[in-house]
């Protein structure tokens, strides 16, 4: 049975820095609630009337990738695009990389995952390439939220999170036994779907629904903050124990932690829990707020070209998310 290995790494995130100063001026809100509660001081969010969008960024962060790997572009066979804010309701953002990045016909998927959308799709990837179906797989996780967020008072609670960016990395078939994905771990909840969710547009919220109704919010983030917290960080701790314990690790025994960077709390709980020194965890969502499925993949990214993930480090990713879902992947680096 063949291995996967990470080869290649980038990330996109737009110029455009909106600070908690900046969203004070739109919202009620000020800088002392949001970095208390999510210790986030800015994020980044595409330029109003900018063409970028989740399969631009998307292609981007795969151009970085693909370059890092040492592969041409024609060497990709497969093709997995993480997001919940797809350009289009159909096709999904994966074809369009196909056509942005000229590569051959070759299978496309989205993953629909949300926070735990990176994960699942490493998963996917890690899979495919183990039962030598593939041999480079391009994954990526993009989010452009700023175009979907209720920027008002209304939908403060939501809109202050979250941030756009992209990032890729590209999984290829190995076969040394040591350096490899060693398990990734998947979880669902579904009963908790509308505890954090978009309704609409959708099918039973169609147009003229949302037309005929202009105080209609359904096609805005709904998030029920406080019982999402609770569960993520009892499902993070879950799910982290589970990938160590598949593995006959202990959390001493991990180099990197990346979690999905939904909120510092959630992580800095998790890093508590695990008696993670400050040079074992890796967050910035300081600067980029929650980019859902982009967020773990942008950090891994930045983390890697920071020298802080090298040959033989035990790398544990983790996300909580809507759905709910959850998930880790542990990598030997
Ligand atoms: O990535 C996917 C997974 N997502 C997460 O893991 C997020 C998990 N949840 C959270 O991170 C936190 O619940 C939030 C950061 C979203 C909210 O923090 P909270 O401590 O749960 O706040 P809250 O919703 O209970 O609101 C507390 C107060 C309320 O005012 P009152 O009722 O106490 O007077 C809110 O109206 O804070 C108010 N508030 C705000 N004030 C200033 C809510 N949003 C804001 C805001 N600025 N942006």
């Amino acid at each position: 049975m063949y291995t996967s290995r990470i080869s290649g790494l980038g990330h996109f995130v737009p110029e455009n820095i909106v600070t908690n100063e900046d969203l004070s001026k739109l919202m009620d809100t000020n800088d002392e609630w949001i970095q208390e509660r999510t210790g986030i001081k800015e994020r980044r969010w595409i330029e109003k009337g900018s063409d970028e969008t989740s399969a631009s960024m998307g292609a981007k962060a795969a151009k970085i990738a693909i370059a890092k790997a040492g592969i041409d572009k024609d060497d990709i066979d497969f093709i997995i695009f993480a997001t919940l804010s797809p350009d289009m309701y159909f096709p999904g953002c994966g074809v369009q990389i196909q056509d942005m990045l000229d590569l051959p016909t070759i299978g496309a998927l989205d993953v629909r995952n949300q926070c735990s959308g990176f994960v699942y799709a490493l998963s996917v990837a890690d899979q495919f390439i183990k039962t030598g179906m593939y041999k480079n797989i391009l994954v990526i996780g993009s989010e452009f939220h700023s175009g979907g967020l209720d920027i008002s008072d209304r939908g403060r609670g939501v809109s202050v999170i979250f941030g756009d960016g992209a990032g890729a990395l590209i999984l290829t078939r190995s076969d040394d036994e040591k350096r490899r994905i060693l398990s990734t771990h998947l979880h669902s909840e579904g009963k908790h779907a509308k505890e954090l969710t978009v309704e609409g547009p959708s099918i039973a919220h169609w147009v003229p629904e949302i037309l005929n109704n202009p105080d209609d919010i359904s096609y805005y983030p709904y998030m029920n903050g406080t019982f999402v917290f609770k569960n993520a960080v009892v499902r993070f701790s879950e799910v982290i124990m589970e990938g160590l314990l598949t593995n006959g690790l202990t959390p001493a025994d991990i180099n990197m932690f990346i979690p999905h960077q939904a909120n510092l709390r959630i992580s800095q709980f998790v890093q508590k829990k695990f008696k993670l020194r400050d040079d074992q965890v890796y967050n910035n969502i300081q600067k980029y707020g929650n980019t859902t499925a982009a967020s773990i993949v942008i950090a891994l990214s930045e983390a890697w070209e920071e020298g802080k993930v090298n040959k033989g480090d035990l790398v544990v990713l983790a996300a909580f998310g809507s759905g709910f879902t959850w998930a880790s992947a542990i990598i030997r680096w």
